[in-house]
């Protein structure tokens, strides 16, 4: 980001925060072969998309712990979005496919705590498709802003997640 995109951005934050509007923080996992690289299509593209959106690169998918998106969520985060590549082009061939399963349970752990589960959501995007970003990025954005400010339930018990966070007992899943 050049320095007049970042006064750009701080000022547009300000702005909203002075008028009060909710500016959701989002975090987007890329992997590096092909959303990232999508990301950075969009951008060389010119497609607008909102800045609301912090990138963490990862060599695949499946490098995304599940605690670290609970964690997020535990930190103040709106909303994670994971991307990975198309099915079958994984560059490590299965990456995906355990990304897409060890996901499907996180989802349920998430709505068992209590955070609507489509704050957090898995997609593909390929080199090429950096239009799909951009749209894919307004998108979430826009239901982010649906839902609001991210208010964790305090449950006792063992779907807490703080007591989660701290035992890190996602890694079975
Ligand atoms: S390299 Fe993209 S999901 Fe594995």
């Amino acid at each position: 980001m050049n320095s007049y995109n970042y006064e750009g951005f701080v000022l547009l934050k300000l702005k909203k925060k002075i008028k009060n509007e909710f500016e959701p923080n989002i975090l987007v996992f890329c992997c590096n072969w092909c959303s990232y690289a999508g990301a950075d299509l969009a951008g060389v593209s010119r497609f607008q998309y909102p800045p609301n959106i912090r990138i963490i690169r990862v060599m695949c998918s499946s490098r995304v712990d599940p605690i670290f998106v609970l964690r997020a969520f535990n930190n103040g985060i709106d909303g994670v979005l994971i991307i990975g590549c198309h099915m079958g082009d994984c560059h490590y061939m299965k990456g995906f496919e355990y990304t897409q399963t060890r996901m499907s349970h996180l989802k349920n752990l998430i709505k068992y705590i209590g955070i609507e589960e489509d704050r957090f959501q898995l997609h593909s995007i390929s080199a090429s498709e950096g239009k799909q970003f951009a749209e894919l990025i307004k998108d979430f954005t826009k239901k982010i802003i649906e839902f609001g400010e991210l208010k964790i339930p305090k449950k006792p018990g063992i779907f807490e997640l703080d007591y989660i966070v701290k035992l890190n007992r996602t890694r079975e899943l």
